[in-house]
């Protein structure tokens, strides 16, 4: 295996890194190097890879307990932390979940834990005229922090944020003719809104980061409700800002991995349902780096409850 190399993308996010065999497990300094790597660069892609669901699995659960989502239907056969993500279907059947993420958004700010990385390993890529579709576009949130004005950062340095499941469900059908039913009342009791701090510090960078998205913030607390909708307003405008936003173009065997606490994404829909797209899915929850040597050293703190 050649060395490893991690090639700046030289936009706002992403990083290549070569020289990584990710069938194999990294040593203890390729894995140091990888985690500073994703809070320097938020997005990395690691080409050329070859992982069977066991060994995709094995990779991502180094950085933190794997999700197993109990309401999906797209599992890898004995592997219930793999999601498919895909068009495809199959004898009348769907292979995978066909919108997932289609909109800006980070994954699982509605849940108490929330999510520190995605693993995503791509089998098939729709291409149109030689280019690749279906990109996976991200949003920079420790550039859109940076750049808030004091006045706001003040007003909401201790704010803390609702954030609701459902926001993000009700905007895909509303909006983008998902075929999603309705959650139902379990479904919604199963996953009641929850709250964060609207500033989180970066586990890895101990820098601030703002943690709010279109998807699924719904409210700043006890604000009144006109002000909480007017700032949301303003900070889902400020972090969709084109200069904090990075497009990944997939390529077959790709492996993209990214930190979700400082990033927003989105899954582009611009292709058909007879161009077909094939991804594996891992999502690494936010409960090993909170006690990591890397936060102990930048002092961040678990996401308080
Ligand atoms: C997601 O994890 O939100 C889906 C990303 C993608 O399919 O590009």
């Amino acid at each position: 295996m050649p060395k490893l190399q991690i090639k700046p993308s030289n936009h706002t996010l992403g990083a290549s890194v070569e020289g990584l065999d990710l069938s194999k497990q990294l040593d203890q300094e390729q894995f140091d190097t990888v985690i500073k790597a994703l809070g320097d660069y938020g997005v990395l892609c690691f080409p050329k890879q070859s992982l069977d669901a066991m060994k995709l699995k094995q990779f991502s659960s180094r950085f933190g307990s794997l999700e197993v989502n109990v309401a999906n239907n797209f599992q890898e056969p004995g592997h219930p932390e793999v999601m498919v993500l895909s068009n495809i279907v199959e004898n009348g059947k769907p292979i995978g979940i066909a919108d997932a993420g289609q909109d800006w958004h980070t994954d699982m700010s509605y849940s108490s834990t929330i999510a520190f990385a995605n693993v995503l390993y791509a089998l098939k890529i729709p291409r149109r005229d030689g280019k690749a579709l279906g990109c996976t576009s991200f949003l920079n949130m420790h550039a859109a922090y940076d750049d808030l004005p004091k006045d706001v950062c003040d007003k909401l340095a201790n704010a803390t944020a609702l954030h609701d499941f459902n926001k993000f469900w009700e905007m895909m059908r509303r909006e983008k003719g998902s075929t999603r039913p309705p959650l139902t009342p379990e479904q919604r009791r199963a996953k009641p809104p929850v709250s964060h701090p609207v500033f989180l510090t970066h586990p890895i960078t101990g820098r601030k980061v703002l943690y709010a998205n279109p998807g699924y913030t719904v409210r700043i607390n006890d604000w009144p409700e006109k002000e909480s909708d007017e700032m949301l307003e303003y900070l889902f405008s400020h972090q969709l800002n084109p200069k904090y936003q990075y497009s990944h173009e997939w390529k077959e065997h790709d492996v993209l991995m990214w930190e979700n606490i400082g990033t927003l994404h989105n899954a582009v829909a611009d292709y058909g349902p007879d161009e077909p797209r094939l991804i594996k899915r891992c999502q690494v929850m936010a409960d090993w780096i909170f006690d990591s040597p890397q936060a102990q050293a930048v002092g961040a703190d678990r996401a308080p409850r």
